[in-house]
Parts: C-alpha cells; sequence; structure tokens
C-alpha cells in the first residue's frame, strides 16, 4: 500500500512538472483517467488562481508533432501512428500475392484503429473512419476482419491465431456480437474480401524484410478520396474523429 501511494505520489508530482513546463492547462479524457485510476476525478479547479492563471488547451497539444492544417491520410501516419509496419507488412503480402487494389487498400487500412486512435472494437472505428473516403467494399471488410480473424477458413488456408492462444489464452471465446458479425460475413457478398484481409494480416513476417509507403502511394491516390480541405474539416460523417486524433487534449 505503501509503495502504491508512494508510487502516486511520484506519478502525481511528474505530472505536476509537466504541466508546470506548459503555458496551458491539459484535459484529459474520462478514458485517461480511468487507465490512471484516477476514475471520477475532475480536472484542475475552475478558480483561475488555482490554475496558476492558466488556460484550458483549445489548440495542438504542444507534446505532439504538429500537424499541417489541411492534413492527409499520410500526415496523419506520418504525425499521429505507432505500429506501421504491420500495416506495411499486410498490404505488402497482398500485393505480392496480386490481389485487387481495393483488398491491398484494406489490408494496408484493416488497423488503422489501432496505428492512430483505439484498440478495443478496432475494426468498426476503423471502418467508420475511412469509410466516406474508400469504396463500400474496402470499408465493410475493414469492419469484417474484426470478426473474421476468430474463425478459421481452411478453404484458403487460414487458421485460428496461435498469438490469440497466446494472447487471450485456451478458452478464450469471442463475444456473442462478434459470432453473430461472423455469421452475417460468411453469407455476404464481400466475404473473401474480409477473408483476405485475415490471410494477409500477418503476425510472423520475415523480420529482414523492407517494407515501405513507396508502392502504395498510387493505390492510395487511386482509391483514397482525400478530401481538399484536410481530414477533419470536409464535414463529414467522421470529420470528429479526425479532429480528436489531431488534437486529443482540447478541452472541448
Ligand atoms: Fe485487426
Ligand atoms: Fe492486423
Amino acid at each position: 500500500m505503501a509503495k502504491n501511494i508512494s508510487l502516486d505520489a511520484r506519478a502525481d508530482a511528474l505530472e505536476q512538472k509537466m504541466s508546470d513546463e506548459l503555458d496551458v492547462l491539459l484535459s484529459k479524457s474520462a478514458l485517461f483517467n480511468m487507465a490512471d485510476g484516477k476514475l471520477g476525478a475532475s480536472n484542475a479547479g475552475s478558480d483561475l488562481a488555482a490554475r496558476h492563471g492558466k488556460y484550458y488547451l483549445m489548440a495542438d497539444d504542444p507534446r505532439l508533432p504538429r500537424m499541417p492544417a489541411k492534413p492527409t491520410l499520410a500526415d496523419f501516419f506520418d504525425y499521429r501512428a505507432k505500429g506501421i509496419n504491420h500495416l506495411l507488412q499486410s498490404a505488402t503480402h497482398a500485393l505480392k500475392a496480386s490481389m485487387p487494389e481495393k483488398t491491398i487498400l484494406a489490408c494496408l487500412l484493416h488497423d488503422i484503429s489501432n496505428a492512430i486512435f483505439i484498440k478495443s472494437d478496432h475494426g468498426y472505428w476503423g471502418a467508420q473512419l475511412v469509410e466516406p473516403y474508400v469504396d463500400e467494399e474496402v470499408s465493410w471488410a475493414i469492419r469484417a476482419h474484426q470478426a473474421l480473424r476468430f474463425f478459421p477458413d481452411e478453404s484458403v488456408g487460414y487458421s485460428y491465431p496461435e498469438m490469440y492462444v497466446k494472447n487471450f489464452g485456451p478458452d478464450y471465446v469471442p463475444d456473442d456480437y462478434i459470432k453473430d458479425a461472423y455469421q452475417r460475413a460468411r453469407n455476404h457478398k464481400w466475404y473473401m474480401t474480409a477473408r483476405m484481409i485475415t490471410v494477409h494480416d500477418i503476425y510472423s513476417f520475415d523480420p529482414k524484410a523492407v517494407v515501405s509507403w513507396e508502392p502504395f502511394i498510387d493505390i492510395v491516390g487511386r482509391n483514397f478520396k482525400q478530401p481538399d480541405e484536410g481530414l477533419g474539416f470536409d464535414n463529414s460523417p467522421v470529420s470528429h474523429m479526425w479532429r480528436t486524433i489531431r488534437r486529443p487534449t482540447k478541452y472541448l
């Protein structure tokens, strides 16, 4: 217990030091506070004295790389993403298998949510993020890969991933909504497109393989409708999601 308190105190001190070094106050999402063990905690006091005269951040977070005013998909990968290698490896695998461009794009973007936003239900979030900008088949496949990943299809050599046994235990059973989504996808005309994401969604790739964006620049150009105003400013149904990823600590 004492150890926990001192760890908490140290974390608070570090946080205080970080915020002292900024001339604005940073707000934290409910998710962040939950992870931090501060469920229900409020942000700094509302009176100016307690805030040492600082205002809440309503612009770019100074701790993050500054993004261009009209950000493109590539900018989000450059300035906000982690784990892009997995996406490039999957897309490279699909390219080498001479898959159609739509499938290659789906492989390239299938885990975009994990890379720039959130892991839980990532297939759904990822599909929604790109939906206004890609062919319906691409976003449908990205959404469906979430469920299909858990179900083998020996006809294309796809088995239940070893990594899931390691990560979730041998007795893990997917939630009912995932089972239902699998059944719906299984009977859908685009089933095989989503299935191909899982086939090329490889966790063990040649570690010496050199992957890059280069082979995909034209494919993205032809198949991702980049809005002129920049992602986040095109008044699409998902603009707010891109804006939040750009400025995740904006107070409101
Ligand atoms: Fe995935
Ligand atoms: Fe993946």
